[in-house]
């Protein structure tokens, strides 16, 4: 199983947020945004990924991140010269993926479920085809969006459409085979100059290849590529965090609670972390484990 990180773009959205500095760099409540979609892949048990960025960011993604090996897994990094679509990062990671199966998630993206993890792992362990995820969302518009028949299986998808088919937008997390490569290959630029996601997956639709998973209410999803998404996100994790005494997206905590480092590795980086909030928040995690195994 192999992971992809896209982060790079140029954020223009965000300007002058982002004229200077990283989208996915920016702060999400207490930690970096490129934790959130980290975290999810590591729920996931992918413990081999490789972050895409700009010439001009992925040496900041390299100081942050190192080579992943505090956390127990394998970091890589690797260019996209421009922002010219989000397929093409399975071409610049083609290498990378080998012939194995692959979950890319874009960096700004923001998952919140019970069970995330789990689900994604069961997705990416199937043989074949590709798989997407959506979420109900009040302004398709901005999205792919994807059509449903009564069956349940999925009809059609509309990039973002000015009539959209329904309400399901197209989430930063897709699962694909090896085979994505050659596929990447026959796509042709759209009108924008680039290639999309929704010609990849209509690609894998015509094969009957496309699964594509609808997340209910038990999930929340930001992706925080605006001014106000961006404080939502913050709000949400903020509001999550402060009520349940739980942190969303903690690597180190994942790493320890998935085994990847073991408790002396853990409290060197909670040691690390110094007399911070998260610091603390780390200690706290050893004394709990202490007590529960002592
Ligand atoms: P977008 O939010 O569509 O693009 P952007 O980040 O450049 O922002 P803006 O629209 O404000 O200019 O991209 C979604 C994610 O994918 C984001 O994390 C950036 C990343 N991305 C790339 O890394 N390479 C690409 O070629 C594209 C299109 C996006």
């Amino acid at each position: 199983m192999k992971g992809i990180i896209l982060a790079g773009g140029t954020g223009s959205r965000l300007h002058p947020v982002t004229l200077a500095v990283c989208k996915q760099l920016l702060p999400v409540y207490d930690k970096p945004m490129v934790y959130y979609p980290l975290s999810v892949l590591m729920l996931a048990g992918i413990r081999d990924i490789l972050l895409i960025s700009t010439p001009r960011d992925l040496p900041v993604f390299q100081e942050l991140l190192g080579d992943g090996g505090q956390w127990g897994i394998r970091l890589t990094y690797a260019i996209q010269p421009k922002p010219e679509g989000l397929p093409q990062a399975f071409t610049i990671g083609a290498d990378h993926i080998g012939d194995d199966r692959v979950a890319m998630i874009l960096g700004d993206n923001i998952f919140f479920g019970e069970g995330m993890g789990s689900m994604l792992d069961h997705v990416i362990s199937q043989s074949s085809g590709a798989s997407a995820f959506c979420t109900r969302v009040t302004d398709p518009q901005r999205y792919g969006v994807v059509a449903f028949g009564p069956d349940g299986k999925v009809r059609d998808l509309q990039e973002k459409p000015k009539n959209p088919l329904s309400d399901w937008a197209l989430t930063g997390l897709y699962v694909v085979g090896s085979d994505v490569v050659e596929r990447v290959a026959r796509l042709r630029p759209s009108l924008r100059g680039e290639l999309e996601m929704v010609d990849l997956l209509k690609d894998y639709l015509a094969d009957a290849q496309l699964d594509v998973l609808k997340m209910g209410r038990g999930y929340a999803w930001f992706d925080a590529g605006t001014h106000d998404s961006l404080l939502e996100a913050s709000e949400f994790v903020r509001t999550v965090e402060s009520r349940q005494g739980l942190k969303v997206a903690c690597l180190e905590e994942i790493a320890f609670s998935k085994k990847l480092i073991d408790l002396d590795q853990f409290t060197v980086l909670a040691q690390r972390a110094g007399d911070t909030a998260y610091g603390r928040y780390l200690r706290g995690l050893i004394t709990e484990w202490r007590a529960d195994h002592d």
